[in-house]
This record gives C-alpha cells, sequence and structure tokens, in this order.
C-alpha cells in the first residue's frame, strides 16, 4: 500500500469539503479523483474503513457505503477478509479520456426522513473482539454445542414447518418461556399475548418511534444516554429534550415540554451505571398516567448484576399500561441470534404488530424455536448463572488492574454491566484515546454519549468478553499514557 495515501487523502478530502457535498460524497469523490489521477494505482490496496474513518475522523457507516458506492462504480474490488483494491482496470490511462460522471448528491435522492436517518450517522456495532470495545458478551464460554443439537432436533422434527412465514409477533412458545422468565426474573407483568419478539431492541426503539411519535413531538431522553435510542427518535422526527443523570438516575423536570415518549434505562443507567431509586421510578410513572406520556424502559443488561440483587423493573411498578418494556437477547445468548423482545400495554399490542409485519416479518423460526428450547430445558438460567459468575470476576479484575495502573481514571460505578464507565481528567479524552488507539487499544468514548449537559470525559471499558490477563495486560498499556500534558 502507498504509505502516504492516507496523507494525500485527507489533503483531498479536505479539498473537497469546499465543494459542499455530503460527507460520502466528498470521500466518494476524493476517491475517485485519487484513483483517476493515479494517486491510488491499480491493484493498490486502500487503507481498510477503520483505519481511514480514523484518519479522516468520518464515521465508519460513511467510509464503508463510500466504498460500496465505488465498488458499484467499478473502481474498486473488495473481498471479504483480504481489503478494498483499486480495480485492476482503473488506471490513469483508462480513466483520464472520459470523467466519471459525479453521482448527484445523496441529498437530492432521498426523502426527508431518509436525511434525517443519514444525519444521525447511523448505529454499527464492533464487529470485532478487541480490548476493550464495549459491550461484546463472552462467545467462548457460549455452549455451542448445546445449541447445534437443540438446533438439529427441532430441523429432524419440523424442517416444513419452521421454514414457512410465521407469527409476526413471534411464536407463542417462544413468547410464553419469554412471558415467564421476565415474571420470575425481572419482576415485568407480563403474558404472552403481550410480548412481541423482534429482531434487536435497536428495532424495537426503531417501531415505537414511528409508531408513537409525530413530527415536532418532544421526546425525554437521557443524556448522558443510550445513541442508538436517541437515533431512532432523531430519525422520527422528534424533539429531544435531554434529561440529566444524577445518582438517582433520570432527572425528572416536569416544567420541559411535555413529552410524548420518555426514554429510560432504569436499571444500570447508560452510560453511567447509576441504579434509578424507587422514588424516582414511581414518580416517572404518575408523571406519564397524569400526562399520557409513554415511558420506554430499556432494561439492556440487567442479567449482569455483581454486587447484590437487581432491582426490579419499573414496568412491575405500573399499574395504568404506561410502560413499553424492552430486553434483548443480544447479551444473553450472543449479538448474531437477532432475537429480542417487548412487553407492551395491551392497547398497543395490535398496532405494533402490523408496524412489525410492515418492517421485517419476524425473526427466524428456526432461531426462536431453538431459544424456546434453550430457555424451557434450563440451559438459559444455566448460561447465565455461568457468565454472571465470570463477568464478576472479570469486573474484578478490571476494577483492580484500574486501581493500580489507572488511578487517574476512577470508574463511575461497577456494579453491573458488561461494560465500566470511567472518568478522565478534564479536557484529556481525545488526546489519550490517540495515543491508546496507537498501542492497538479500543478504549470508547464517554464523552461522545452526552449532547447537551457538560460533557464528561472518559471512556466506557468493555470488559466481559476478556480474559482477565487480557485485561491486566490493556490496562497496563494504558498506564503508560500520560494523563496530564507536559507544561
Ligand atoms: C442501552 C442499550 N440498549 C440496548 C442495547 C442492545 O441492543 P440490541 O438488542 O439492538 O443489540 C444496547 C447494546 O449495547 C444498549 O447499550
Amino acid at each position: 500500500m502507498n504509505t502516504d495515501l492516507p496523507r494525500l487523502m485527507l489533503r483531498r478530502f479536505q479539498r473537497q469539503a469546499a465543494e459542499g457535498l455530503g460527507l460520502r460524497d466528498q470521500l466518494c469523490e476524493t476517491l475517485r479523483q485519487a484513483i483517476r489521477d493515479g494517486v491510488a494505482a491499480p491493484d493498490e490496496r486502500l487503507p481498510s474503513t477503520r483505519t481511514l474513518a480514523q484518519d479522516l475522523s468520518l464515521s465508519r457507516v460513511t467510509v464503508e457505503a463510500a466504498y460500496a458506492q465505488l465498488e458499484a462504480e467499478g473502481y474498486l474490488r473488495r473481498k471479504v477478509g483480504d481489503g478494498s483494491f483499486v480495480d485492476i482496470n482503473m488506471g490513469v490511462q483508462t480513466l483520464a479520456p472520459k470523467p466519471a460522471k459525479r453521482p448527484a448528491p445523496v441529498s437530492e435522492i432521498v426523502s426527508k426522513r431518509g436525511q434525517r436517518m443519514l444525519n444521525t450517522g447511523g448505529c454499527m456495532e464492533p464487529m470485532q473482539l478487541q480490548a476493550f470495545v464495549a459491550g461484546s458478551p463472552d462467545l467462548q464460554a457460549f455452549p455451542a454445542e448445546t445449541w447445534r443439537h437443540l438446533s438439529q432436533r427441532r430441523l429432524r422434527r419440523q424442517a416444513p414447518e419452521l421454514m414457512r412465514y410465521g407469527d409476526p409477533q413471534g411464536r407463542s412458545e417462544l413468547r410464553e418461556a419469554i412471558a415467564r422468565y421476565l415474571v420470575q426474573s425481572r419482576g415485568v407483568r407480563a403474558q404472552a399475548d403481550n410480548v412481541l419478539v423482534l429482531t434487536s431492541s435497536q428495532q424495537a426503539l426503531q417501531l415505537m418511534a414511528l409508531m408513537l411519535i409525530d413530527e415536532g413531538d418532544a421526546v425525554w431522553m437521557e443524556d448522558p444516554g443510550y445513541a442508538g435510542a436517541r437515533t431512532a427518535f432523531l430519525s422520527a422526527g422528534a424533539q429531544l429534550v435531554d434529561m440529566p443523570i444524577d445518582r438517582q438516575g433520570a432527572v425528572l423536570d416536569p416544567t420541559r415540554p411535555t413529552p410524548r415518549l420518555i426514554y429510560l434505562t432504569p436499571s444500570h443507567q447508560f452510560p453511567t451505571g447509576h441504579t434509578m431509586s424507587l422514588e424516582r421510578r414511581l414518580a416517572f410513572i404518575a408523571y406519564a398516567q397524569r400526562t399520557g406520556a409513554w415511558l420506554i424502559e430499556d432494561d439492556y443488561d440487567s442479567e449482569f448484576q455483581y454486587d447484590g440483587h437487581a432491582m426490579p423493573a419499573l414496568q412491575g411498578l405500573d399499574h395504568s399500561d404506561r410502560v413499553l418494556y424492552v430486553g434483548s437477547f443480544t447479551k444473553t445468548l450472543f449479538p448474531s441470534v437477532r432475537l429480542a423482545y417487548t412487553v407492551l400495554p395491551a392497547g398497543l399490542v395490535d398496532a405494533m404488530v402490523v408496524a412489525r409485519s410492515i418492517h421485517d416479518g419476524h425473526p427466524a423460526q428456526l432461531m426462536q424455536a431453538v431459544a424456546t428450547d434453550f430457555i424451557n430445558q434450563g440451559h438459559f438460567a444455566a448460561h447465565l448463572r455461568l457468565i454472571r459468575q465470570l463477568y464478576h470476576s472479570r469486573r474484578d479484575a478490571l476494577v483492580g488492574a484500574l486501581q493500580q495502573h489507572l488511578p487517574w481514571a476512577p470508574p463511575l460505578t461497577c456494579s453491573s454491566g458488561l461494560q465500566l464507565s470511567v472518568g478522565l481528567p478534564p479536557g484529556s479524552e481525545a488526546r489519550l484515546t490517540a495515543q491508546a488507539t496507537a498501542l492497538g487499544i479500543a478504549t470508547p468514548s464517554l464523552s461522545q454519549t452526552y449532547w447537551s449537559a457538560p460533557k464528561v470525559d472518559g471512556w466506557r471499558l468493555g470488559f466481559a468478553a476478556l480474559p482477565p490477563e487480557r485485561i491486566v495486560e490493556g490496562v497496563k498499556l494504558l498506564g503508560k499514557l500520560r494523563p496530564a500534558k507536559k507544561a
């Protein structure tokens, strides 16, 4: 690879910015020109999307979209696992006489809604395991043999049925299993009829936003908070009203514009880790009853409580059907299982099932059937016990290593979850992150989860998927960074 390529591209990219194109189009044009001018030669490997995104301070989604566009135009050849290469037939000679037609800027092609979605930048989950990528469960600990065995048995017994279209609400046997689990372990008031099986929490949030928000409606959003939720609400046209977070969780301020929806992570506030107090839970429920607002309870990682028991779900305290409860198997089984669930107020079930049918029908029947057996035969409970212990010991390893090697990065809270947020000296996050990246360590940003609240510098360190020795090794490496700038 031409090692000067990223620098040359950065310069060209900055020049393109003046042309008033969207980021993806700017990058496409930069790359086209680089190929036409021979700066990137035929068959030359281009930087990975991750590297280029970092070099140009773009999201990976944008770089991925630009590479895909150029592949469609024939400029690039991409091989999974190998990389992206300038097409062998694309050279100065071939291209110079016939300048490529510039595609219309994406803003002229997409709808207003589409543009709103693009403006959010989308939400990409990390695909590679690396210290300390946030939110990944340990897939080595998953009983894949048991899953294989259950899949084979279901296929042997039910192959044609499981290959047909299924119920858009989800298989009733799985809804029953989910309802039983949630009643017993989370104190949720659930029956199979109120459960809707989805592919992800993200899909739940997106459908709720589409079904319940009109353009301009106020939505109260935790700040700092989960970008996936924010993205869903913004793309539906919501006006976000940011709620600050204190030790009792999100702060309720009735003087703010009355919302259609309120988004909460009461068990383990994302990303501070605070558990919402009972008093605050009751206050939100009373407010929702009074105003007719809907409460979304995103109970995304309540299974991973290490010190004592998790507080039961807020939904179980509500007797007026204002809460839409969301949970996911992404962390408790594995991310690509693509199974999540929501427990809905009775009056919303049919509407959400119709919305769901328009969206994507239903998750794969085979996955649903196998997940049902996995739960009903006790494997789920056993797996949860195992990974809770495993992650507990990893959490301890991380806290211990931080105390020893990184006293300048104190944990905000650490009693639950798959990641631990630590604070950094004010103003140091960007510099320390760049240094950590140079050491090959991912340190997801804490400050980027803040919108209007004063930003807190820090990192969200994912620990669940890493053996203790890798945790300690990673923290020791981070210990070499200098938290304060030299005077
Ligand atoms: C706050 C929050 N909600 C939900 C999820 C899970 O989302 P999904 O089921 O879409 O993978 C995550 C994942 O990291 C999260 O952090």
